[in-house]
C-alpha cells in the first residue's frame, strides 16, 4: 500500500502533469486557455483573481523553499516556507472562495462554465484547506522535512515511500490530493499556466493588423511560441528538480565524523551508519524533536501533543524496561516503531530494522553522557490469566494504584493532580479507563510499566513496582485489561 501510494501513483500523476500539455498543445493548441469570462461582474474578479494569482506564486515560492530546506536539513528554510506559505494560502484560498461564489451567483458566469471551472476551485479549497490547517491550527509545519526527503528520492528514481509513512495523516492526504489535481492539471483550463505569463513578456507583438511581419520572422516566432515555452518551462522544472535531487543530496552533520571519532574511537562503519541516522532523524523526526534534537521542533508548541517532544539530548526518558529506569536501546526501537500515539508521536513502523538502527545509533549519539542501561526488568512468561489473579490484581490496585489512577482508572485519583514532568507541565495520570495508553496495552509492555515506572529525571512521574513479585505484576497486567482498559484497546492486540 505505501508502496502504491508513494512510490507509483507520484509518478503516474507527475507523468501525466508534464506529458498531457504537450498532446494538448500539438493537437489543440487553442484549447490552452481558459474561457473568458472578464466581461462579467468584473470588480468581484479583479480581487479574486488578484488573490488568486498572487497566492499561487507565493505558495509555489514557499513549497520550492521547503523543498530546498528540507532536503538540505535547514530549519531556516523551513520555517520561512512556513511564513510565505500562509500567507500565500490565505490569499489563494479568499481567491478561490470569491471566484467560486462569482461561478455560482453571477448567471452569465454560470452559464459559461464547465464541469472543471468548479472541479479545480474545489481542489484548491481542499488541498489549501488542509495545508493551513495543518500550519495554523495544528501547527505541526515542519512536514516539509519529511516530504522533502520524499519527493526528492522520486527524482534520484530511488522512491523511499517509508518517509512519507509517519507523516501525519492530514499531511498525507494533502500531498496525495495534490498529486490527483497535478494529475488533472493538464485535462483543465489550469494547463494555461504553462504558457503564462513568461511568454506574455518575450512574444512577438500580436498585431491585428498584418501578418507579413510575422512570418518574415518566422525562426523567431518557433523559439517564441507557446509550443517551445512549454517545452522550455517543463525542461527547465525538471532539470531544476533533478538538481535538488542530485546534487543537494541529504543533510549532513558538520564536523561529525570528528565528534563521532572521539566518541567511538574512530570506527569508521560507527561514523557512516550515524550519518545515516541523521539524515533520516532529520527527515522523520526534526519536524518535532528539532534539528539539534533538543526538542525546539518547529511543531514544538502544537495542542496535539500531549506533553512537548521529548528533548532527546537530556535522555529522559520514559517507557523503559530497565531496573535503572535508564532507557536501552530496545526501548528507543520501541518508542520509534510503535510510537506514542496518545502522545502525539506518530510510529514508524514503516521503515526498515537497519533504519531504526540507524535511528537508534544517532539517539545514542545525541544523549549526552548516556549512562549505562543496566539490565532490564525482571519479567517472567506470562502466566494465563485467571479469576483468582485478577481478584488479587484489584487489591493490589486500590493498594498501589488508585491514589494517582483513581478508583475505576478515570485518571482523577486525589494524588495524581500534581504531577509535574521535567518541563514542569502538569501531567495527570493517565485515564486507563479510556484506554490512553501511550507506550502500548500489550501485556509485556503493561509489566514494563508497573515494573519500572515512569522515570522523569529525579523525581519519577510513576514510581517503580519492581518490588513486588512477578506474580503480583502479572496480576495487576490481568486486573488493568481484564477490567480496567477498554475493551477495544484490549482485543485490538
Ligand atoms: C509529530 C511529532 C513527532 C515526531 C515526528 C516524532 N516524535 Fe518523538 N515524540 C513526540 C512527542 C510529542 C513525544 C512525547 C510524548 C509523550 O510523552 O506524551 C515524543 C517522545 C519521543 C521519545 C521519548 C520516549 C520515552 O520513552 O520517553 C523518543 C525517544 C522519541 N520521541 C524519538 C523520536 C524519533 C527517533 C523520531 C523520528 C523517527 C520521532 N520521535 C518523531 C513527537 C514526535
Ligand atoms: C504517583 C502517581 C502514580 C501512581 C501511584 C501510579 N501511576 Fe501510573 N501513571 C502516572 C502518570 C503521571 C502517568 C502518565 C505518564 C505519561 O503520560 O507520560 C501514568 C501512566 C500509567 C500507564 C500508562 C503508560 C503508557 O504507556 O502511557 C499505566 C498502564 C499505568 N500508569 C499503570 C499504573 C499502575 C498499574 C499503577 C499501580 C501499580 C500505577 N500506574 C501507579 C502516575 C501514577
Amino acid at each position: 500500500m505505501n508502496t502504491l501510494l508513494w512510490a507509483v501513483f507520484p509518478y503516474v500523476a507527475l507523468a501525466l502533469f508534464f506529458f498531457v500539455p504537450f498532446i494538448r498543445m500539438i493537437y489543440r493548441p487553442y484549447g490552452v486557455t481558459t474561457r473568458a469570462s472578464g466581461m462579467f461582474n468584473r470588480g468581484v474578479l479583479g480581487t479574486a483573481s488578484l488573490l488568486l494569482h498572487w497566492g499561487i506564486i507565493l505558495l509555489f515560492l514557499g513549497h520550492a523553499m521547503g523543498l530546498v530546506g528540507g532536503v538540505a536539513g535547514s530549519a531556516f528554510w523551513v520555517d520561512l516556507f512556513f511564513y510565505v506559505g500562509a500567507v500565500g494560502g490565505v490569499m489563494a484560498i479568499a481567491g478561490s472562495i470569491i471566484a467560486l461564489i462569482r461561478r455560482f451567483t453571477v448567471p452569465e458566469v454560470r452559464a459559461l462554465s464547465q464541469f472543471d471551472d468548479f472541479a479545480v476551485h474545489f481542489f484548491l479549497i481542499a488541498i489549501i484547506g488542509l495545508g493551513l490547517y495543518q500550519a495554523l491550527v495544528d501547527r505541526i509545519w515542519g512536514s516539509a522535512f519529511a516530504g522533502a526527503a520524499w519527493f526528492a528520492s522520486l527524482w534520484r528514481f530511488q522512491p523511499e515511500p517509508e518517509l512519507m509513512a509517519g507523516a501525519g495523516l492530514l499531511t498525507q492526504i494533502h500531498v496525495l490530493l495534490g498529486l490527483l489535481f497535478a494529475a488533472y492539471f493538464p485535462f483543465t483550463k489550469l494547463i494555461h499556466v504553462w504558457t503564462y505569463p513568461i511568454n506574455f513578456a518575450v512574444r512577438p507583438y500580436q498585431s491585428m493588423r498584418t501578418a507579413a511581419d510575422k512570418f518574415r520572422r518566422r525562426w523567431e516566432f518557433g523559439l517564441r511560441s507557446d509550443k517551445s515555452f512549454l517545452t522550455y518551462l517543463a525542461a527547465g522544472s525538471i532539470i531544476v528538480l533533478l538538481a535538488i535531487a542530485f546534487l543537494i543530496g541529504q543533510p549532513t552533520r558538520d564536523g561529525f565524523d570528528v565528534a563521532v571519532a572521539e566518541v567511538d574511537g574512530g570506527a569508521q562503519v560507527a561514523a557512516r551508519s550515524d550519518q545515516v541516522g541523521y539524515a533520516l532523524y532529520v527527515s522523520q523526526c526534526a519536524r518535532c524533536h528539532g534539528i539539534d534534537a533538543d526538542g525546539n521542533g518547529a511543531g514544538r508548541n502544537s495542542p496535539t501533543f500531549a506533553t512537548l517532544p521529548r528533548d532527546l539530548t537530556a535522555g529522559l526518558y520514559r517507557f523503559v524496561s530497565t531496573q535503572s529506569g535508564i532507557a536501552s536501546d530496545a526501548d528507543l526501537r520501541h518508542v520509534i516503531v510503535n510510537g506514542l500515539p496518545v502522545g502525539g508521536m506518530p510510529g514508524f513502523a514503516a521503515l526498515s530494522d537497519a533504519q531504526v538502527d540507524s535511528l537508534v545509533a544517532y539517539l545514542d549519539f545525541v544523549w549526552v553522557d548516556r549512562p549505562e542501561a543496566g539490565p532490564a526488568v525482571n519479567i517472567t512468561p506470562q502466566p494465563a490469566f485467571t479469576t483468582a489473579m485478577r481478584s488479587q490484581g484489584r487489591e493490589l490496585y486500590a493498594a498501589n494504584c488508585s491514589a494517582c489512577h483513581g478508583q475505576t482508572g478515570a485518571g482523577d485519583g486525589p494524588a495524581g493532580a500534581f504531577i509535574e514532568d521535567y518541563p514542569g507541565h502538569l501531567l495527570p495520570p493517565a485515564n486507563l479507563a479510556a484506554g490512553a495508553i501511550k507506550a502500548g496495552a500489550d501485556p509485556v509492555q503493561l509489566y514494563n510499566r508497573i515494573a519500572a515506572g515512569i522515570p522523569n529525571g529525579n523525581a519519577p512521574l510513576m514510581p517503580a513496582y519492581g518490588y513486588l513479585a512477578p506474580e503480583e505484576i502479572w496480576a495487576l497486567v490481568a486486573y488493568l485489561r481484564r477490567e480496567i482498559l477498554p475493551d477495544s484497546l484490549v482485543l485490538a492486540r
